[in-house]
């Protein structure tokens, strides 16, 4: 079954989601704990934390803050060591590489990786932005590796010089504004009716087409996960995919039509996930057809 997990460190929307039974785990990263922060009303970070914990039985990422291997190792077992005990949930985030300058080495995380889970303490590997970044988690023995799809559309439209501001707002579905640009693109000729929303199913047209705005051969967010789905699928890999940087309830559907293990989900995109004008009209027509006698069986 495919599982939900939330991308908050808001507290009242893990319990709210939890509250429908729809929630298997939550995701938490430092930009998202900073945004809690401000809402802490007096509690401090550590007692909020274990509330998380608690609100919830599915297991829950923090993440690292360093970016040697030594720092993350140690920051992860203080992580879990303080924090597990409380619901035995916790699943340690790690970046999958974390270099940031010149000259900065491209495996600490990798290194953290093989230590943490050696020791038995869960990896989710963060900020996967390529198939090979999650072969390797994988093999390093992560539990969980996290692409980010909404980060790899964004760079994929800055390659395409389609970065607009307020013309392609973060929830804009990645390639549409490239469909609604088509003419211009003469993608429209190109492609034939295809749908650029299953860009994902590797089509050779679509391929050519895009050959001008890929990631070394990654077409969109979607497509990201997809190859990392191919690629544990040939060899059986236990890791679990969770979908992450999901920004449209579309992404979140076409995760799910490829079998994605897990998404983690900001609560507006669950919230959309839920919405439909036709429900909300058919909604609105039966309440005002319903007649008494029809009320009157109703009634207890
Ligand atoms: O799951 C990772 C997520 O929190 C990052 O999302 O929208 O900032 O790319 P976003």
């Amino acid at each position: 079954m495919m599982k939900i997990f939330v991308d908050t460190a808001m507290i009242d929307e893990i319990k709210e989601a939890e509250s429908w039974g729809i929630l298997d785990g939550v995701t938490t990263n430092p930009s998202l704990i900073k945004k809690a922060v401000d809402r802490l009303d007096g509690v401090s970070l550590e007692d909020y934390i274990r509330k998380i914990l608690c609100t919830t039985h599915g297991p829950v990422s923090l993440e690292v803050a360093g970016s040697t291997y030594g720092d993350m190792v140690s920051e992860a077992k203080e992580l879990y060591r303080k924090f597990n005990p409380i619901n035995d949930n916790v699943v340690i985030k790690i970046p999958v590489n974390t270099h940031m300058e010149d000259g900065d080495d491209n495996f600490e995380g990798i290194k953290a990786i093989k230590t943490l889970s050696e020791t038995g303490i869960p990896v989710n590997c963060t900020l996967v932005m390529t198939p090979n970044q999650a072969l390797i988690a994988a093999k390093a023995g992560a539990a969980y590796v996290s692409p980010f799809l909404g980060r790899i559309d964004d760079h994929l439209r800055t390659n395409l010089g389609l970065v607009g501001g307020k013309d392609y707002p973060k929830d804009a579905h990645y390639p549409d504004e490239i469909a609604e640009r088509g003419r211009e693109y003469k993608l429209i000729e190109l492609l034939d009716g295809k749908d650029l929303g299953r860009i994902m199913y590797r089509d050779e047209d679509v391929m050519k087409v895009f050959d001008w705005g890929n990631d070394d051969g990654i077409f969109s967010g979607v497509d990201l996960v997809w190859s990392i789905k191919e690629i544990y699928d040939n060899y059986g890999f236990e890791t679990e995919i969770i979908a992450a940087s999901i920004r449209t309830a579309r992404q979140v559907r076409l995760c799910a039509e490829m079998g994605v293990h897990i998404a983690t989900i900001p609560f507006s995109v669950i919230e959309d996930m839920m919405t439909h004008h036709k429900t909300s009209q058919g909604m609105k027509a039966f309440c005002k057809d319903v007649v008494p006698e029809y009320m009157n069986i109703l009634k207890p």
